[in-house]
C-alpha cells in the first residue's frame, strides 16, 4: 500500500507532543510490514539538516495558493531507525522560524502556512512520481488536504482511487480560521462559504470540522475517546458532524515504540531492568534523586511521584494544585516534575521548586533523556487530565513498571486498570470525577500499597506485562486504509 502521511510534527526533527512520536512510529511498522510510506512534513528552520543527512532533492514544487504559486522546494531524508522516506518542504517565509506553531502565541499566518503544507504534499507526490492509495493526515494542520482530494485533486488521475484517512489527535485545537483568508488561501472560494457548509462552523472556516467531513475514515487515537467525543461534554462544539461521520468514525488505540521505551535497552536511564530484575529500578530512583544532591538514604523510604507533560490545562494541574502542596510540605512523597508549557503553572511550580527544594523536583523546559529518567525512577506517574484523547506517558511508565494513577477519560481509561487488592488484578489507579476529593483519594488507594507486599510487587509485575505496541496499532490503520479504499473504488 503507497501511504502518503502528511503532518506538522515527526519525532525527532520537530515535537509538541505526543503527535510526532504517532506519525514517527506509524509508518516505520507499516514499512516493516512491508508498505510504502511516505512522509511530508515542512522543513522549520531548528531543524539540523546535518545531523538528520538530509539533501536537496533539486525538484521544485508549483504550490496553489488563492491567486498565485508559490514555489517551494523538496528535500530528502529518511527516518531514523528505519527506511521511511521523509520529505520536508521548504519555503522559509512559512517554516524557517524557531517554532512549529509560535510560543507563547501562535503565529499570525497559522492558517496560511499549514493550508500550504497541505497543498504541497500533492504537489510533493506529483513531483516524486508517488501514486499514494491513502492520503493520511493528522490534526488540524493538515485537514485541508482531505478538502484537497476531494475538490482540486478530485479529476487527478494520480489521486483518482487515493482515500483520504483523517486522524484527530486532539479535537480541542480546531484551526478556527478567518475564512475571508482561508477560503481564498486554500483556492476553494468564498462561494463554498455559507452557513452550513462543511467549511463553515459558528462564522469560521473550521479546519478540525473540513477534515471531519471530507475524509473517507476518521480516526482518533483510542477507542473511548471515538466515542466520547461524540458527545457534548466532549464534542467541543463539533459532536453533531462527528455523530454525523459516526459509521466512519473509528477508535484506534496510539501504541508505543519498545524499541525505543523499554527498560531493558534504555541506554537513557541509569541501570536497565527487566521484569526478573525489577530491584534495579530502585537504583534509577537512587540516580535521579542524587542529581537533587540528595544521596541514598534520604528518599528511598518515600515515593517518588512523577509527571511529564505539556503545562496546559488538559493535563489537570488544577487538580493537582490543590493537593500537592499539602502532601509534599508534609512528606508524603516527593514529586518530579518535566513540562514546559504556560505561565501560570511554570509560576507555580517555581514556587514550590524555591519552597519545597528537597520533595519538589521541578524541571521547567524540554528534555528527552530526562524524561527517559523521570519515568524510570518514579514508583508512580500522574496523569490526572481534564481530557485525554489517548496519552503516552502512561503506557511509557507500565512498562518501567512505573504505576500510573490516571483519571478515567479518554485513553487513560482504556489503557489503566484499578488496582485490585483482592484479585491482584490491574496495573494504576483511576478516578472518575474531575475533583480534588476523588483524586486525593487515588491517590491514598495508590501510596497505601507501596512497598505493602504482595501488592506492589503484584501492580508491578502486571504493569510490566502490559503491551501497548505500536505495531498493533499500526496494523489496525492498515484495517482502515483498506475500508477506506473500499470507498473509492
Ligand atoms: P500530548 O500529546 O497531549 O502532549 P502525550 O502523552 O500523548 O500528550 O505525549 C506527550 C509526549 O511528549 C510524550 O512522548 C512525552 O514524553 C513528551 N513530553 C511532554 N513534555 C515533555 C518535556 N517537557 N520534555 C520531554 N518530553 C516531553
Ligand atoms: C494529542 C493528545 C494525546 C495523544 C497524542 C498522540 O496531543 O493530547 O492524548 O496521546 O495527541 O495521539
Amino acid at each position: 500500500m503507497n501511504i502518503l502521511l502528511i503532518s506538522a510534527e515527526v519525532t525527532p526533527f520537530a515535537k509538541a507532543g505526543g503527535l510526532a512520536d504517532v506519525t514517527a512510529a506509524l509508518p516505520a511498522e507499516w514499512k516493516r510490514m512491508g508498505h510504502n510510506p511516505i512522509i511530508v512534513m515542512p522543513k522549520y528552520g531548528f531543524i539540523d539538516e546535518k545531523m538528520w543527512n538530509m539533501e536537496p532533492t533539486f525538484l521544485t514544487l508549483n504550490v496553489p495558493m488563492g491567486y498565485e504559486t508559490e514555489f517551494a522546494h523538496l528535500w530528502h531524508g529518511t527516518l531514523p531507525g528505519s527506511e521511511v522516506p521523509i520529505y520536508f518542504i521548504e519555503f522559509n517565509e512559512y517554516f524557517a522560524r524557531d517554532g512549529i506553531y509560535g510560543d507563547p502565541n501562535e503565529f499570525f499566518d497559522n492558517d496560511r502556512r499549514f493550508i500550504f503544507l497541505s497543498r504541497a504534499a500533492f504537489e510533493a507526490a506529483k513531483a516524486l512520481d508517488f501514486t499514494p492509495d491513502i492520503i493520511h493526515a493528522h490534526d488540524f494542520h493538515t485537514a485541508f488536504a482531505m478538502a484537497f482530494l476531494k475538490t482540486h485533486y478530485r479529476y487527478d488521475m494520480r489521486f483518482a482511487r487515493t482515500a483520504g484517512v483523517y486522524t484527530i489527535h486532539n479535537l480541542a485545537y480546531q484551526g478556527k480560521f478567518n475564512p475571508f483568508r482561508a477560503m481564498e488561501f486554500s483556492g476553494i472560494g468564498h462561494d463554498n462559504f455559507y452557513k452550513g457548509s462543511w467549511f463553515e462552523h459558528n462564522g469560521t472556516a473550521n479546519a478540525m470540522k473540513i477534515g471531519i467531513m471530507f475524509a473517507d475514515k476518521i480516526t482518533t487515537v483510542s477507542p473511548n475517546y471515538s466515542r466520547e467525543i461524540r458527545t457534548p461534554y466532549y464534542g467541543e462544539g463539533l459532536c453533531d458532524e462527528l455523530n454525523y461521520r459516526g459509521p466512519d468514525l473509528i477508535g484506534i488505540l496510539n501504541g508505543v515504540q519498545y524499541d525505543k521505551w523499554n527498560p531493558a535497552i534504555d541506554d537513557a536511564i541509569a541501570v536497565k531492568y527487566t521484569p526478573n530484575s525489577i530491584e534495579d529500578k530502585m537504583k534509577n530512583k537512587i540516580d535521579f534523586l542524587k542529581g537533587y544532591g540528595l544521596n541514598d538514604n534520604d528518599g528511598l523510604d518515600i515515593p517518588l511521584i512523577g509527571i511529564v507533560a505539556r503545562l496546559t490545562e488538559q493535563k489537570g494541574f488544577d487538580l493537582i494544585e490543590s493537593v500537592l502542596e499539602r502532601h509534599i510540605s508534609e512528606g508524603d512523597f516527593r514529586f518530579a516534575l518535566l513540562g514546559s508549557g504556560e505561565r501560570r503553572y511554570v509560576d507555580y511550580f517555581n514556587y514550590l521548586k524555591s519552597k519545597y527544594p528537597a520533595t519538589a523536583l521541578i524541571n521547567i523546559g524540554y528534555d528527552e533523556t530526562i524524561a527517559h529518567k523521570i519515568i524510570a525512577g518514579c514508583d508512580y506517574l500522574l496523569v490526572p487530565s481534564r481530557f485525554e484523547p489517548c496519552g503516552l506517558t502512561q503506557m511509557y511508565a507500565l512498562k518501567y513498571a512505573t504505576i500510573p494513577i490516571v483519571r478515567q477519560t479518554g485513553g487513560l481509561a482504556d489503557t489503566v486498570n484499578e488496582y485490585s487488592k483482592v484479585s491482584g488484578t490491574g496495573t494504576g489507579f483511576v478516578f472518575l470525577h474531575y475533583d480534588p476529593d476523588d483524586f486525593a483519594f487515588a491517590l491514598r488507594r495508590a501510596l497505601s500499597i507501596y512497598t505493602s507486599e504482595p501488592h506492589w510487587s503484584t501492580i508491578r509485575q502486571n504493569a510490566m506485562a502490559m503491551d501497548y505496541s505500536s505495531e498493533r496499532s499500526a496494523l489496525q490503520y492498515i484495517n482502515v486504509f483498506e475500508w477506506a479504499m473500499e470507498k473509492v473504488r
